[in-house]
């Protein structure tokens, strides 16, 4: 479904003395990944590890400057800030429109965008009500669930989560995941879910990427995440046990 092949990415490096200083900061180093039909693939990484930038690659938002990227199908994002990501404008059903709007010129159709956002609310577990609301009027979970009925009205394939749940309280986080895993059953998707959170990628993936300063250091099935070699990854690991 997706594949990366040894891909690289730079930025230039911030508080240069010259204006036009060319120093470069490698953010991603020689990233080689796949990730398979259907499955639920995690990665993991501290903040600044590279996570975002690599959600970026995968979605064509960013070109690397190296390597090579092949995605198969449609791909829809959730991101990590829901509140800036909606417009606070817009009520929700504008916002779920959007979406609607973009698969009508994309497929040459006229949708019943009524009846559409009322499936679509009833999906992710609001009620019809909750269409003329604003973004303000809604909690966090729920302009998450508006979000995530946005992007699933692209029709995608693949959904990319970055951090979507992390500013979430633990609660909602499992109902949301819980509604992740039924739509993504539902209708066959295949998902990457990005997060700095351990324990819900062990609820939510079937396998998981370690990513540290911009490298992938191990790769793991969710049910051997016993059986990692790598120093980093055993450490994170080892930090979530001491926690509980
Ligand atoms: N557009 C950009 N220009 C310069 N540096 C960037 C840019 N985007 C990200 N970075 C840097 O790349 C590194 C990785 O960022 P990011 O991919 O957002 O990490 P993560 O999502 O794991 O927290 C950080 O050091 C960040 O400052
Ligand atoms: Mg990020």
């Amino acid at each position: 479904m997706i594949r990366l092949n040894n891909v690289g990415v730079s930025f230039r490096k911030e508080n240069q003395k010259k204006i036009f200083g060319k120093e470069r900061q490698q953010i991603l180093v020689d990233v080689s990944m796949h990730v398979k039909e259907k499955e639920c693939l995690g990665i993991l990484g501290e903040s600044g590890s590279g996570k975002s930038t690599m959600g970026r690659v995968i979605c064509g938002l960013l070109k690397p400057d190296c390597g090579k990227v092949e995605v198969e199908k449609p791909i829809s994002i959730v991101f990590q800030d829901y509140t800036t990501s909606a417009n606070p404008r817009f009520t929700v059903k504008q916002i779920i429109s959007e979406s609607l709007i973009v698969r009508e010129r994309r497929e040459s159709i006229r949708l019943d965008r009524e009846k559409e956002i009322r499936k679509l609310l009833e999906l992710v577990g609001l009620s019809e009500e909750f269409s003329l609301r604003y973004p303000h009027e809604l909690s966090g979970g729920q302009l998450q669930r508006v979000c995530i009925a946005r992007a699933v009205a692209l029709q995608p394939k693949i959904i990319l989560f970055d951090e979507s749940i992390s500013s979430l309280d633990a609660y909602t986080q499992v109902q949301i995941m819980d509604l992740l895993k039924e739509i993504r059953k539902k209708y066959g998707l295949t998902y990457v879910f990005i997060t700095h959170d351990l324990s819900s990628v062990t609820y939510f993936c079937d396998r998981v990427l370690f990513l540290y300063q911009g490298q992938i250091v191990e790769t793991c099935e969710i049910a051997e995440l016993g059986k990692v070699k790598d120093e980093y990854a055993k450490k994170l690991l080892n930090s979530v046990v001491n926690l509980r």
